[in-house]
């Protein structure tokens, strides 16, 4: 195990000696509260989850049909010391414990980020031990190399959630390319926004899902963004609209609606252009593996299609997360921590939340 004397820790700059052989066993105490999800974990060598405590507020939130900011926040401050204690003693650990503490910076909500990277960064200054600032998005990614511990590069990452949808070229593990992001809404944030219209409430994504099941996806021929262009950026705010207008139209006929076959025929429409980007992908880069993070890939629907035209045109193998490591947790923090603790990429007690951080 290595320390680093709070002196060599402040004066870093970079210039720090790191060597690797020196940093076996290494236990990080990560933090998660950029959205509704309070989460601490205790995460043992990046990939080993000694614990990941999630507290959800979907509840509090459901009467509003989204996120309310203002209540989120203070939600987090309430919350998150009962969590970090709770993710400790689910370990066995003790602060005396932690070699590194981790919390995401960004993106997110920012009255919510601030709660969880104030906490990490006052018990790194307590405990005098690295803190590390972690992007949320790149947390999503890791969430796949816990669940999955034989992945092999190069990879093609499709990340897909409330807030973002790109595709990542990954050479090797650490360093990537951004081949293509959502110019407009997120996927995720395309189901809720449907959800939403259709009455069937927040979160979107597992409410569509569900009554997809009961629809026909054939029913209604949704537009398909970009599918042909020779881009890998999605868009998926035309989407939406031609939601809202087919609604209008069919109300201003008084004909039917058919809810479970609009919710299918929309998440049909949203899984073929995200299966066509990575398709496309696969065609013109060397990959080995493909895999799946954020919140919209605990869909089913979306992992089958992907899979079946993976493996049987290309015979690649498609990985996700475990389904507790899909959504928001503070496990995949501390995993992506680990791969900087390991090249010494520490940041600075001065590191201030980014709503809109990018990759
Ligand atoms: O990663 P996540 O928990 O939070 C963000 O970082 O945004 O993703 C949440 C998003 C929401 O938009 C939610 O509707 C969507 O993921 N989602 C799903 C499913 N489960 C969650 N979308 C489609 N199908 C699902 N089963
Ligand atoms: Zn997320």
């Amino acid at each position: 195990m290595t320390w680093i004397s709070w002196e060599a820790y402040k004066n870093m700059g970079g210039e720090i000696e790191w060597n690797k052989e020196d940093s076996e066993g290494v236990i990080i105490l990560a933090i998660e509260t950029s959205c509704d999800e309070t989460s601490a974990a205790v995460v043992y060598n990046g990939l080993h989850v000694l614990s990941n405590v999630v507290s959800s507020q979907i509840e509090l939130h459901k009467k509003y049909g989204g996120v309310v900011p203002e209540i989120a926040s203070r939600k987090h401050l309430e919350l998150i010391n009962p969590v970090i204690s709770e993710a400790l003693h689910q370990a066995g650990m003790d602060f005396s414990d932690l070699d590194a503490v981790a919390a995401t910076y960004g993106p997110g909500l920012v009255g919510s980020l601030l709660v969880g990277l104030t906490a990490a960064k006052t018990l790194a200054h307590a405990l005098n031990i690295p803190f590390i600032g972690v992007n949320h998005i790149v947390g999503h990614i890791y969430a796949n190399f816990i669940s999955n511990k034989d992945i092999e590069a190069p990879v093609l990452c499709l990340t897909v959630s409330g807030g973002h949808s790109d595709l990542l070229y990954f050479e090797e593990l650490g360093s990537y390319r951004l081949l293509g992001s959502t110019r407009d809404d997120a996927a995720g944030e395309a189901f809720d926004k449907v959800a939403r219209v259709l009455g069937l409430g927040y979160p979107g994504g597992p409410a569509i899902e569900k009554i997809s099941r009961e629809g026909n996806p054939a029913a209604i021929d949704f537009p398909r963004p970009f599918i042909d262009e020779d881009t890998y950026d999605f868009s998926f705010s035309g989407l939406k609209t031609a939601v809202l207008n087919y609604l209008n139209t069919q109300k201003q006929r008084q004909a039917e609606i058919n809810v479970p076959d609009v919710a299918a025929s929309f998440q049909q429409a949203v899984i073929d252009v995200l299966t066509s980007k990575v398709l496309k992908a696969v065609e013109n880069y060397p990959v080995k593996s493909v895999i799946l993070s954020g919140g919209v890939s605990a869909n089913r629907a979306l992992k089958e299609q992907l899979a079946r035209r993976l493996e049987g045109e290309y015979q690649l193998p498609l990985y996700t997360p475990e389904l507790e490591y899909c959504t928001d947790n503070a496990a995949m923090i501390g995993s992506a921590a680990y791969y900087k603790y390991l090249k010494g990429e520490f940041s600075p007690l001065t590191l201030a939340a980014r709503a809109n951080l990018k990759l």
